[in-house]
C-alpha cells in the first residue's frame, strides 16, 4: 500500500530535474520508440502517455524500453486502467481530477499519482490522504499563475505541476513561482510533427524546453 505522503515523495523525485513533462497524445505504437528517443535525448526524459487512442497502453509499454525514459500514463479518468499501464511500464499516474476510487486504487497498486486539482478544497481533500504534489488543471482556464501564487498562501507545502493551455509564452509565469515542481504541456510534440515523424524537430522543441529553469 503506497501511502499519499509516498506516492507525493516518488513524484517528487521522479521531476525535480525536469522542467517540464510533454503531455503525449500517439496514435501509432510505431511512433513510441523514436519519439522516446527524441525526447530523451533532448532533455526531457518524463513523459505523461495519455490514455486518448486505442494504442496507449502499447506506446507505454515501448517507450518504457528506452534506457533513460521515464513514462507515466495520463488521462485517468477511473481505476480501469492502472493495473494495465502498471504492467505496461508506467511509473506515474497522471489525472485530470481526482476520486477516492482512483485514489485508493493507485495505493493499493503502489503507483504513485499526480492527481489533478483546480481548487482548494480539492487540494485539502488530497492533502488529508497525505499527498503534497498535484496537477494543477486546466491551469490557464482555472486562474493561471495568479491562481497558483494565490494557492500558496492557505496551502504553503503545497506543489504543482500546471498543465493545461501553456505555451512557450506563458510557461516561464508559472515556473518561476516557488510552489511549482514543473510543467506538463503538449507543445513539445505538435501533431504534425508525430505524424510525419519529423524527430529531430520534436528533440529541437525538447531541448528548447529542457532549458527552461524551474
Ligand atoms: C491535457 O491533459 O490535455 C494536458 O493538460 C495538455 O494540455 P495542453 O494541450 O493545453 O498542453
Amino acid at each position: 500500500m503506497l501511502t499519499g505522503k509516498e506516492s507525493s515523495g516518488q513524484l517528487r523525485a521522479m521531476l525535480h530535474a525536469v522542467p517540464i513533462v510533454p503531455v503525449l497524445v500517439v496514435h501509432e505504437a510505431a511512433h513510441a520508440v523514436p519519439l522516446a528517443q527524441a525526447l530523451v535525448s533532448g532533455g526531457l526524459p518524463v513523459v505523461e502517455v495519455t490514455l486518448r487512442t486505442p494504442a496507449a497502453i502499447d506506446v507505454i509499454k515501448q517507450m518504457s524500453s528506452v534506457a533513460g525514459c521515464v513514462v507515466g500514463v495520463g488521462t485517468l479518468v477511473s481505476d480501469g486502467d492502472v493495473s494495465a499501464a502498471i504492467d505496461a511500464g508506467a511509473r506515474f499516474g497522471v489525472s485530470p481530477g481526482t476520486t477516492e476510487t482512483l485514489v485508493t486504487s493507485c495505493a493499493r497498486l503502489g503507483l504513485p499519482l499526480l492527481g489533478g486539482v483546480a481548487t482548494v478544497s480539492e487540494m485539502m481533500r488530497l492533502n488529508e490522504h497525505g499527498f503534497d504534489v498535484a496537477k494543477f488543471f486546466p491551469a490557464e482556464a482555472s486562474g493561471g499563475a495568479p491562481a497558483l501564487k494565490a494557492f500558496a498562501g492557505p496551502m504553503p507545502d503545497f506543489h504543482f505541476c500546471p498543465t493545461g493551455g501553456l505555451n512557450p509564452k506563458n510557461v516561464e509565469d508559472y515556473l518561476k513561482l516557488p510552489n511549482v515542481l514543473c510543467a506538463g504541456g503538449s507543445w513539445i510534440v505538435p501533431p504534425e510533427h508525430l505524424k510525419s515523424e519529423n524527430w529531430s524537430a520534436i528533440e529541437k522543441l525538447a531541448a528548447q524546453a529542457s532549458k527552461l529553469s524551474c
